[in-house]
């Protein structure tokens, strides 16, 4: 048997873990050859109802379960985690709309995505479902500096197996015949279920169904289905997140079937035009437990419309909780180092760079006088980069004076940033703080993309 991995769920004694916890111990998400070690995290208030959870799952006695720990501490919860399902977040109530949970659930994902960067395995892979799950996920992204923002995904598996469940009901046909149904944006009611490519049976979809049972019924249908559960329950969907959390984790590592894709919201790379720096979801294929977003689809006016609205809600939200998700990570370099090697690296980084600025302000020692005012206020102007004017000796230039300076202070404080933030596996992280003026990024984005 394979050696065991282990599982990280949040919010483990929740209601969408209820039904999840069981099944993925049973094998159903990684296969009934897979051991696992589930590492279960709650808040205190939580523990004693977690227990209960804990015993249920002892008595199940199922043959892949080795071990349980249930704990409040979220360094111990993600502690060398394989995988992670990222649930414990308020969920909406009725009348409520997801980003209402906005400022509420923020808190948690910043403190969690930190302790998961810094805790968990090196090939992770994160699932977040707590609402609203493509911004949160993007706080949690925003903290990593040792892990890949390709390691961290938000949940719309749920509105892609509804839309392909609504498809094959008005089809009559099973949802097996379904292919190709993709959720564009954000997991809210401005999410855009696109049947344009879909197949049923090998035929296009859109031959299938008239324009106006996919406008009037089927997009807002899915749009909103998650507010027909709450109505009908009092709570929101539970069995059926829990079943289409561990589709996307299966899928993600056992890969999409061929001729098909899945929804997965994803750290946007500008594909398609979309923004980048949100999770947005697109329609992606997998393979060997990694995602690609599908390019070339053919998008219509109609779907343009309809991805720009859940995109700018996207933009909105990120704005909303700007002040949580800087700083990021501006730079990554894989130096393939141990980590005694890296922190030697670093060491000499440092003393280069203190002494690259050093030389580069020497000159100025010698040729100012010691009490005047440029002396006292030197640092100040070379931390800023900025040349300040310097007395020069007879026949020297002043230019070579200030571009030395600039050079070393410029180099020396990137330097320094890069060996400040040292990843426990050997990688060099550079970290900086971005004014987020987000239409000023919006702006440059967009730019780069018409190519100017
Ligand atoms: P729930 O209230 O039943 O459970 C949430 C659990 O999280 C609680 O047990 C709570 O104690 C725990 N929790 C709260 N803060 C925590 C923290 N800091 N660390 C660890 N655990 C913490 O809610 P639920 O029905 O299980 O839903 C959980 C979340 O999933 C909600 O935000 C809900 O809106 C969301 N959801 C998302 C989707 C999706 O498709 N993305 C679908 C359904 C539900
Ligand atoms: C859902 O889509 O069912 C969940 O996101 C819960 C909700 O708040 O709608």
């Amino acid at each position: 048997m394979a050696s065991p991995v282990r599982v990280t769920v949040t919010g483990a004694a929740g209601q969408i873990s209820y039904g999840l916890l069981f099944r993925i111990a049973s094998g159903h998400m990684l296969g009934p050859n897979q051991p696992i070690i589930l590492q279960l995290l709650e808040i205190k208030p939580a523990m004693k109802a977690l227990s209960g959870v804990v015993m249920e799952l002892d008595d199940c006695a199922f043959p892949t379960l080795v071990e349980v720990i249930a704990t409040d501490n979220p360094e111990l919860a993600f502690g060398d985690a394989d995988y992670v399902l990222m649930v414990g977040a308020r969920p909406r109530g009725p009348g409520m709309e997801r980003k209402d949970l906005l400022q509420a659930n923020a808190r948690i994902f910043t403190k969690q995505g930190t302790i998961l960067d810094e805790s968990a395995s090196r090939n992770v892979r994160v699932l977040v479902v707590g609402n609203p799950a493509n911004t949160n996920a993007l706080i949690t992204v925003s903290k990593l500096s040792r892990l890949d923002s390709t390691q961290v995904t938000a949940m719309t598996r749920l509105d892609h197996n509804r839309a392909t469940s609504l498809l094959a009901g008005v089809v009559e046909r099973p949802t097996t015949s379904v292919k190709r149904v993709a959720i564009w944006g954000n997991h809210s009611t401005t999410q855009y279920p696109d049947i344009h490519h879909a197949l049923v049976d090998g035929k296009p979809a859109m031959n299938l169904v008239d324009e106006e049972w996919m406008t009037e019924e089927f997009i807002p249908r899915v749009q909103k289905r998650g507010a027909e559960v709450i109505a009908a329950r009092g709570l929101s969907s539970a069995a059926s997140a829990g079943s289409a959390a561990m589709d996307h984790i299966r899928t993600w590592i056992e890969g999409t079937k061929s001729n098909d894709w899945t929804s997965m919201a994803v750290y946007s790379d500008g594909s398609y035009g979309v923004e980048s720096e949100i999770m947005y979801s697109f329609p992606v294929r997998c393979r060997r437990g990694k995602y690609k977003i599908v390019q070339g689809l053919n998008i219509n006016e109609f779907s343009r419309e309809r991805m720009t609205v859940t995109e700018n809600e996207l933009i909105e939200e990120r704005d909303a909780i700007r002040d949580l998700l800087w700083p990021v990570q501006m730079f990554r370099c894989n130096s393939n180092l141990q980590p005694l090697q890296t922190s030697q690296a670093c060491a000499w980084v440092r003393f280069l760079s203190v002494t690259a600025a050093a030389w580069s302000n020497r000159s100025w020692w010698r040729v100012n006088r010691p009490d005047s005012w440029f002396r006292k206020n030197w640092i100040p102007w070379s931390c800023l980069g900025l040349p300040g004017p310097g007395r020069r000796k007879r026949g020297e230039k002043q230019g070579h004076f200030k571009q030395q300076r600039r050079l070393g202070c410029f180099f020396g404080f990137r330097w320094w940033l890069a060996s400040a933030k040292v990843g426990k596996t050997g990688d060099l992280v550079v970290q900086s703080f971005r004014f987020s003026n987000s239409s000023l990024w919006r702006n440059l984005d967009s730019q780069r993309r018409s190519g100017e």
